[in-house]
């Protein structure tokens, strides 16, 4: 049997920093071939695009991409996502956004009294359309009549496969879906996202769906985040209340995620929640439990569900033991030290 292939594109800032020590992990518990791309804003700099014309072409070789992060000071930050982030999500018909919050042995969240039991949800954010669609347009540039329209697109399609793959997880957990919206101020859009998931749940009667308004959830997650389980929301949506829940997670550096296409036509792409943090870039700062994570959830799509636990359970291990972590969870380790450090704990099981 061959070796998965793994296309990777550390990207810019932290991502060359976390996506080696991911590499070094998943190399002790799986036999995965990678391969590098330097793409991103070096590349943008040298041939002023953020990946070759046929990188799509190239990609689609691959059974799984691993990516860092992409975007830096130096380009417009709707360049460089529009410029290889979005047209990979989309070309790829990587429709669902993946995104678990749990909260890992010993780190103190911003919820201090709540347990890793209380903290344990599961994103599916819509990937491809919503308000990252792309049709509006300006007209009169740079004049006082200056105007720019920018028009969400909401899907009966798009809507219905994530809303099922939301069900399939929820059916596998507690049985319990959050549905959210803002189908108060939208009146057509969120309007057939609501009439969309109605309908799908009538497949899935032993799941339970509540429809919860996007302002309401971000406050239920903080205030009773034990309540909430899979969660399925649309792009825009998706995107803030997974940042909320990197934060109460114990930060950015800590959330994982995967883009997924889950009829496997295409491949899928797993990269951290975080962006490439020009502030503490280059510093081997940089916490990768989140890439780290992110590599496990890759495995687990690759059909190595074994080697994904023994990933995750190191991790939770060394948070747990407290000795290696990096600054922004308080401690003093370099990034390599706590992949290091996950690498012993692996060595222990
Ligand atoms: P960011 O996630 O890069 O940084 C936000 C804050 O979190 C910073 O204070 C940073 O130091 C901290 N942080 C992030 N990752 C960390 C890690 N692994 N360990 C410790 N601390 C970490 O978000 P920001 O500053 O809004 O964006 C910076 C650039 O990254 C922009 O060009 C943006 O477009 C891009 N970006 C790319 C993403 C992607 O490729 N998926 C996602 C988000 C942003
Ligand atoms: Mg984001």
């Amino acid at each position: 049997m061959t070796n998965p292939q793994i296309a990777v594109i550390a990207g810019d800032g932290v991502g060359q920093e976390v996506i080696p020590a991911g590499i070094r992990v998943l190399s002790k518990v799986a036999s995965l071939d990678f391969v590098e791309f330097p793409w991103g804003a070096d590349f943008f700099a040298r041939t002023g695009s953020m990946m070759p014309h046929d990188g799509l072409d190239v990609l689609a070789n691959f059974d799984a991409i691993y990516l860092g992060a992409v975007g830096w000071p130096t380009i417009p930050d709707h360049v460089s996502l529009w410029g290889l982030l979005l047209p990979i999500r989309k070309a790829f018909e990587q429709y669902v956004n993946l995104r678990p919050v749990t909260l890992l042995p010993g780190i103190t969240g911003p919820l201090r009294d709540r347990q890793a039991s209380d903290i344990d949800m599961l994103f599916l954010r819509e990937n491809t359309e919503g308000e990252y669609s792309g049709p509006g347009g300006r007209v009169h540039v740079g004049t006082a009549n200056e105007l720019a329209v920018e028009v969400p697109v909401f899907t009966r399609t798009a809507v219905e496969r994530v809303a099922r793959v939301a069900f399939s997880h929820a059916q596998r957990r507690s049985g319990q879906l959050i549905s959210v919206t803002k189908s108060n101020a939208s009146r057509y859009n969120y309007v057939l996202w609501d009439d969309v998931v109605a309908r799908v749940g009538a497949e899935f009667p032993d799941v339970d769906v509540q429809r919860v308004h996007v302002d309401a959830m971000a406050a239920r997650m903080v205030s009773r985040p034990d309540t909430v389980d899979v969660v399925v929301a649309s792009n825009l949506f998706g995107d803030i209340l997974t940042d909320l829940g990197a934060a109460i997670q114990g930060g950015l550096g800590l959330a994982a995620s995967a883009n997924l296409n889950p009829e496997r036509q295409h491949p899928s792409m797993f990269e951290p929640v975080h962006g490439s943090a020009p502030d503490i870039a280059g510093m081997c700062r940089a916490n990768p439990i989140g890439a780290i994570l992110t590599g496990a959830l890759m495995l687990r799509h690759l059909e190595l569900a074994s080697a994904a636990a023994r990933v995750e359970h190191a991790v939770a291990d060394v948070t747990r033991r407290a000795q290696s972590l990096t600054a922004d969870l308080g401690g003093t380790a370099s990034t390599d030290e706590v992949a290091d450090a996950v690498i012993d704990a692996l060595g222990d099981m």
